[in-house]
């Protein structure tokens, strides 16, 4: 179906790709031992120049449910990079050794210069504060799984805006369903980056977006309420972090706000940005959400090496 193909972006699917892959998600997570070695043999590389659990461990675990195996490095100091190798000479050699390679790197672009050096497929697991292709994927399957559908709903971003990569893939592949109306929550620093907004306001499809600083004043409004943590890694100096860090906090008195039937998603790791007491409420998806990302990868995975 993908066969071959790399996957940079969200929009390098489309969405009947998309589609596609969530259906058979479905089907592997409703009898996942029917899947169990449709990839003997192959070998995947997971190459990991930033620190990852979800994501890295999520496709090592769909590569052996698959019957693959897998090769890497979880941090770039076990890597020729710290004796000086640029990355275009890693992906060669890497990519004569596996039969696709996972990668996250802090650069933005990186995963697309891979992809012109590596004779095999590349997937993005996160370039810099840009692109997260296969967050998106696991966040747009929890919202079709647990809602039924992906369209007509108010969704909220609430939290760093500017720097979360994931909140860019998903507000670009959710521009795409109808219906979809989103509230950008965020300090004035960290503010969703303009070519995003643009892209928004083009489809006509959509009623658009607003921004605020106040979760307060619209999570009454949400169907869905995406929190994330303030990226730490991309802030400049750590004053300001340390000021922008706590800028929201979902508690079980704000809780009491919302619908009844809002869905709170996180990419995760959470680090202050919703209480461990939310953890109980029944909207919280976010434990739900990183397992699902498990079989949509064992989808994603089987697709591009079929
Ligand atoms: C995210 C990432 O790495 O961008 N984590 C993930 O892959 N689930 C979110 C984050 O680090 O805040």
């Amino acid at each position: 179906m993908l066969k071959n193909r790399s996957l940079i972006e969200p929009l390098d699917l489309s969405q009947d790709e998309m589609n596609d892959l969530f259906t058979m998600a479905e089907k592997i997570e409703a009898a996942p031992m029917e899947w169990h070695d449709r990839q003997r043999g192959k070998l995947l590389a997971t190459l990991f120049f930033e620190p990852s659990t979800r994501t890295r461990l999520s496709f090592e675990a769909a590569m052996q449910r698959l019957g693959g195996s897998c090769l890497g490095f979880a941090e770039s100091g076990s890597s020729s990079a710290v004796k000086g190798e640029c990355l275009a000479d890693t992906i060669r050699i890497v990519a004569g050794y596996a039969d696709i390679i996972v990668m996250r790197n802090p650069k933005e672009g990186a995963a697309l210069v891979a992809s012109r050096y590596s004779e095999v497929p590349v997937i993005n697991a996160g370039d810099g504060g840009h692109h997260h292709p296969t967050q998106t994927l696991t966040d747009l399957l929890t919202i079709k799984r647990l809602r039924g559908k992906i369209g007509d709903m108010t969704v909220g971003f609430c939290g760093d805006l500017r720097f979360g990569r994931t909140v860019h893939s998903l507000v670009e592949a959710l521009a795409r369903y109808s219906g979809i109306r989103m509230i950008f929550i965020s300090p004035q620093e960290l503010t969703v980056p303009d070519y995003l907004k643009s892209r928004i306001s083009r489809d006509t499809e959509n009623p658009g977006y607003i921004e605020t600083d106040s979760l307060d004043k619209v999570l009454d409004q949400l169907d869905i309420l995406y929190m994330t943590r303030v990226q730490k890694e991309r802030f400049f100096n750590e004053e300001d972090y340390i000021r922008l860090k706590d800028s929201y906090i979902l508690t079980p008195e704000k809780m009491k706000m919302a619908k009844n039937d809002m869905m709170i998603l996180h990419p995760l790791p959470r680090v202050n940005e919703i209480s461990l007491e939310v953890d109980s409420d029944p909207r919280a998806m976010y434990f739900k959400q990183a397992r699902l990302g498990m079989f949509v990868r064992m989808a994603l995975l089987s697709s591009i090496l079929e």
